[in-house]
């Protein structure tokens, strides 16, 4: 049955929000017959799908919403959703009146019941999603994100994700394999695992269930047939095992790239921030992973200016920056949050003008390592998956350790694995002919 009413979603945040924003898109098409539009002034049902981890997003949740209450169609309602509909609660509406309800990032499968119940909100973190079925998230035609686990135990210091997400809890293997077939048999081959620390998958069940494991559900899924590349996001380095690492090596279906969240290089910070780990186990695991995976991407995420974080600390990160030689890094000031153990540091918070300092420096850094080693792919040649085309002409894709590359090009294209020549580099992608 066709429908006109139009639901509009803004999402902020990390990639697990854009998959609850694809499943809040999902369910609301199966049980309220809504149709997604990209223009808010058309929408009948507005949805902002929020993040709290630093305070700048929070910020722009109250512009944001400010906006759409201007411009909406008459009659229009505006939901908040996500992280920040997790801490800030019914606050939101006593903020901005207008909001109809509230959802926390951990109730998504109420959203159908929640549209028609004017000032609700459901928040709880103990809500357990794990074993809902929803429909499925795709990227794009060939890539599709699919959860292994809800909320997150490590409770880093300076980490508001536990307060707005609950406990981690895992989602049985047998389901996470059928939502892979599915989006394969619907055409996607490339999978994209996510959960807020992967490799603890399997430690809880919400049916008590025996322990699993990360490499186990790596091996699990390699054997659906047609899947062609395995990806996920995020592994915490403590949990980077041998058993991991080996399987990351030999199984050819996982994308050799690895997102490798640093946070600090000094192990003084890091026991601050309880990471669980030192500089020099970092520094052992990339290290091991640069010598059993050729070619093998590494990405990060750094926070500069932790509570105490003095110059030396600084340039301790700064040594792993060019011992590992990241090939993208995420680099954040730190921002205190609300109810994180790390607010109870606040005497030692670093001045502003430091950390923007840092963050430049370590920004600096990286660009420059970045225009040493990106011009040596010119003459080489690479394979890609081609993803989209452009207006322009050109098709865009992913080599295997997930470096972007531009071609010129045709729909025909689309969805194979094509060789290309590259003939230039910027600092973040490349640039070829398809060679046929
Ligand atoms: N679970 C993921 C990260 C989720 S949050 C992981 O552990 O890798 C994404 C990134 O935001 C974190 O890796 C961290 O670098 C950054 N971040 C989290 N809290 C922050 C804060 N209070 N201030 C600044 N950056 C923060
Ligand atoms: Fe936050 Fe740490 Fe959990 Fe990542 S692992 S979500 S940084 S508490
Ligand atoms: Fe993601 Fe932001 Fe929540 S990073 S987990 S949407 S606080």
């Amino acid at each position: 049955m066709s429908s006109d009413k139009k639901l509009f979603i803004q999402t902020l945040g990390c990639q697990m929000n854009d998959t609850d924003s694809q499943h809040i898109a999902a369910e609301l098409e199966k049980h309220k017959d809504y149709t997604q539009t990209d223009t808010m002034e058309d929408a009948d049902l507005i949805i902002i799908n929020t993040c709290s981890v630093r305070e700048k997003p929070v910020q722009k949740l109250f512009s944001e919403i400010g906006q759409f209450n201007k411009k909406k169609k008459d009659g229009a309602k505006i939901g908040v959703c996500g992280c920040t509909a997790s801490h800030l609660g019914k606050d939101i509406i006593k903020r901005a009146p207008y909001v109809d309800f509230v959802v926390g990032a951990r109730n998504i499968s109420k959203i159908k019941d929640v549209i028609d119940v004017k000032g609700s909100v459901e928040i709880s973190i103990d809500n357990d999603e794990s074993m809902y079925e929803f429909g499925p998230a795709k990227t794009n035609k060939y890539r599709a994100s699919v959860n292994i686990s809800v909320g997150c135990d490590k409770k880093c210091t300076y980490c508001i994700v536990p307060n707005t997400r609950g406990e981690e809890i895992s989602i049985p293997p047998e389901m996470i394999v059928t939502q892979v077939q599915k989006a394969v048999d619907e055409g996607a081959v490339e999978i994209m695992l996510l959960g807020q620390n992967v490799n603890s998958y399997g430690r809880r069940f919400s049916d008590k269930r025996p322990k699993h494991s990360f490499t186990k559900l790596l091996q699990d899924i390699s054997k659906i047939e047609n899947l062609k590349r395995i990806r996920f996001t995020s592994p915490h380095p403590l949990h980077m095992d041998d058993e991991f690492i080996e399987e990351f090596a030999k199984n050819e279906k996982i994308s050799r790239c690895i997102h490798m969240p640093l946070q600090s290089g000094s192990t003084e910070i890091l026991r601050a921030m309880k990471r669980g780990y030192t500089k020099e186990w970092f520094l052992n695991r990339a290290n091991k992973m640069r010598e059993l995976v050729p070619d093998l991407r590494i990405t990060t995420d750094i926070i500069v200016a932790f509570p105490g974080e003095t110059e030396e600390d600084y340039q301790d990160t700064l040594d792993v920056v060019r011992q590992v030689k990241f090939d993208q890094v995420f680099n954040f000031k730190y921002s205190p949050r609300p109810e994180t153990p790390a607010l109870d540091l606040k005497d030692k918070e670093i001045p502003d003008a430091i950390g923007s300092e840092r963050l430049t420096g370590l920004i600096e850094l990286h660009k420059r390592h970045l225009e040493a080693t990106m011009p040596s792919h010119v003459g080489t040649t690479v394979n890609i998956l081609v993803e989209s085309l452009k207006p322009n002409g050109e098709v865009t894709g992913y080599t295997d350790n997930y470096l972007q590359v531009f071609a010129k090009g045709s729909d025909e294209l689309l969805g194979k694995f094509v060789d290309v020549k590259i003939v230039s580099a910027t600092r973040t992608a490349l640039k070829g002919e398809v060679l046929i």
